[in-house]
Order: C-alpha cells, then sequence, then structure tokens
C-alpha cells in the first residue's frame, strides 16, 4: 500500500526553533522520499480554539507558509495547503463528530488538563474558559487526517492520544458504515526529542520560551545567550545530560560535532563560549533560508499561489472522496 504522510500546523505562533526541529526538518525530509505521497497543511481553524485575534491568526499563517516554503519543501512534490480551502474537511468533521463518543472527548488530555486547573484554582464551574472547540478539537484533527487517508502522521509525543482517537473514529466508521478510512498512525521520531525553551522547560508559545526560527541575527544570539545554564565557572567541568543549551545544539548538529561538545564541556569550557559556538553553529544553518523567508513575507502573492494551487491538488481527492462518504452516511 502506499504511504501516505501528512501533517498540520496550528497557525497560532510564530514558528520557533522547537517547530522545526520536532515537526518541519522532518516533515520536509520525509516529503523529499519517493514512493511517499505527502500532505502538509496550515491548520488554521485549529488556531481559532486557542487564538482569537484575527490579525494574529492572519500572521501567524502568513509566517508558517513562508518559513515551509523557505526551509526548501518542495511544493511540486508534497501537497502544501491551508486546512480552510478545503471545505470537505469541515464537512467530514461533522460526521465524524456524530461518530465520536462524547466519553472518549472526556479522555482528552489537553481538555482534562484545563479542567483539572480550575479544580486545582478551586473554580466552581470545571469547565471555565473551555469551549466545544477544545472539546472536539480531536474530532477535527481526526477529519483532517482521515480526510486524506493518511496512513502515517509525524506529531510530537503530546499528540499521539490524539491519533488513537483517529482511529477510534475511523475505526467505528468503518464498522458502522462502510470501510473507507485508512488507520492512521502516529510516527514520533525518538531521536528529535521535544526541543526545550530559554528556561529549561519545553519550547511552546505557551511558555514564552521560545527562539524563533526567523529572528535577525543579532536577535538569535541574544537569545541563545539568555538559554538558562547553571553557576559552574570557566573551567569546571559541565554535564551535557539534561543541559538545555547542549539539547539546542545536539538538535543542530551531527555526531562528530556532539562529541566535540561534550568534550568541550568536559574540559570545562565556559557558558558564554559554548553559547557563542551554538549560536554561530545555529546561525550557519539558518542563515540562507531566512533570506528566502524575509523575501517570501515581502511578497505575500507568491506564497498565496503556491497555496492555491496545493488547495486544488488536495481537493481532487477531499472531492470525490467526501462525495463517497456522505453516500456511506445518507447524505446527497
Ligand atoms: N494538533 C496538532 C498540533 O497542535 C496540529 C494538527 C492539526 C495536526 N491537525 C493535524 C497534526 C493533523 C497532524 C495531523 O500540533
Amino acid at each position: 500500500m502506499k504511504q501516505v504522510y501528512l501533517t498540520g500546523i496550528t497557525t497560532s505562533g510564530t514558528p520557533h526553533l522547537g517547530n522545526y526541529v520536532g515537526a518541519i526538518r522532518p516533515a520536509i525530509e520525509f516529503s523529499r522520499s519517493e514512493n511517499i505521497d505527502s500532505f502538509f497543511f496550515l491548520a488554521d481553524y485549529h488556531a481559532l480554539v486557542k487564538c482569537h485575534d484575527p490579525e494574529q491568526v492572519r500572521q501567524s499563517r502568513a509566517e508558517i507558509a513562508a518559513t515551509w516554503l523557505a526551509l526548501g519543501l518542495d511544493t511540486e512534490r508534497a501537497t502544501f495547503y491551508r486546512q480552510s480551502d478545503i471545505p470537505e474537511i469541515s464537512e467530514l468533521n461533522w460526521i465524524l463528530t456524530c461518530m465520536t463518543a462524547k466519553g472518549l472527548m472526556n479522555r482528552a488530555h489537553a481538555y482534562k488538563a484545563v479542567v483539572q486547573e480550575n479544580l486545582d484554582s478551586g473554580d466552581s464551574d470545571p469547565d471555565k474558559g473551555i469551549t466545544m472547540g477544545l472539546f472536539c478539537y480531536p474530532v477535527l484533527m481526526s477529519a483532517d487526517i482521515l480526510m486524506f487517508n493518511a496512513t502515517h502522521v509525524p506529531v510530537g509525543k503530546d499528540q499521539i492520544q490524539h491519533l488513537e482517537m483517529a482511529r477510534d473514529i475511523a475505526q467505528r466508521f468503518n464498522h458502522h458504515y462502510e470501510e473507507l478510512f485508512v488507520l492512521p498512525e502516529a510516527v514520533v521520531d525518538q531521536d528529535t526529542a521535544i526541543l526545550r525553551g530559554l528556561d529549561g522547560r519545553k519550547m511552546s508559545k505557551s511558555y514564552g520560551n521560545t527562539i524563533p526560527l526567523f529572528v535577525p541575527e543579532k536577535k538569535l544570539r541574544k537569545l541563545i545567550m539568555k538559554i538558562k545554564t547553571n553557576s559552574l565557572e570557566p573551567g569546571e567541568p559541565k554535564d551535557p545530560e539534561g543541559n538545555t543549551l547542549f539539547e539546542i545544539y545536539s538538535a543542530f548538529a551531527n555526531s562528530e560535532e556532539q562529541e566535540r561538545m561534550r568534550q568541550a564541556y568536559a574540559d570545562g569550557i565556559a557558558w558564554g563560549e559554548a553559547k557563542q559556538i551554538v549560536f554561530e553553529h545555529i546561525n550557519a544553518q539558518l542563515s540562507a533560508p531566512r533570506e528566502r523567508y524575509e523575501e517570501l513575507m515581502a511578497k505575500p502573492e507568491e506564497v498565496e499561489a503556491v497555496l492555491q494551487r496545493g488547495a486544488e491538488r488536495a481537493r481532487e481527492v477531499s472531492v470525490p472522496f467526501l462525495a463517497q462518504i456522505r453516500k456511506a452516511v445518507g447524505i446527497g
């Protein structure tokens, strides 16, 4: 069976090193292999779950699109589109919603985490601040995946449960109506650990600890200098295990380079010096795509044309497939 890789990025922030290492880079690598069909999309409807600022949704979508293109996504090979340009996804979302047990959604980690926060803060309403969008998020994600019968879905560890839910929902549909959906599998790259941010927690927009991918060089240097280390002095040996700076470096370095840095740590390299090396190393890899990124941000028409073509190609799949799905459930 042909392998279909599909993944989405929620367009609610500015792409950072964590997104790059954990999602974008592996996806672009996949997309280059023969015998793999790949679908990459801007999950802008997912963005509405956490972001109610229209300008921010627009801006983030533009930045993320330009980022993928600047990093060399081959859009002749991969299908690259905006979720909101594929109305069939929203339609499938409803059909799947009617096949989804509420109890399944009750168990979603993301939802449960917010409920727990509410309970912990002594709030009388455990569902405070929770929209149906947040609650039903995994159904929309299932629609994204099942619409294109993806076999493989590269995601971060935090999304594994959503993939299990997508399988569950697909199975239920297949069992009740017709075997239309392929059961997707999560692909979690164990080597590309979740990158940690400036403060040592997972790099995430919600913690405000990110290093944006395409900040100007000076700013990149400044941010790398801010990565939390400890008070060990120059000359004192340092432990690379669990060290955020070392981990960030490793995400951009081959095994030889990592080995050399390991040795430098053992030899007591000063934090400032280590950071300078990390900056130069990462900057060298990012400077060409950064230039391309800036060009694309200045020419939104160019990006738009690529997305329009992507949507056309995606709809060559989604339109006929949705017709089949509608028929199976007795609509149309
Ligand atoms: N939920 C994913 C995230 O936050 C984004 C996403 C939306 C996605 N739809 C998807 C990822 C479908 C993979 C497949 O990272």
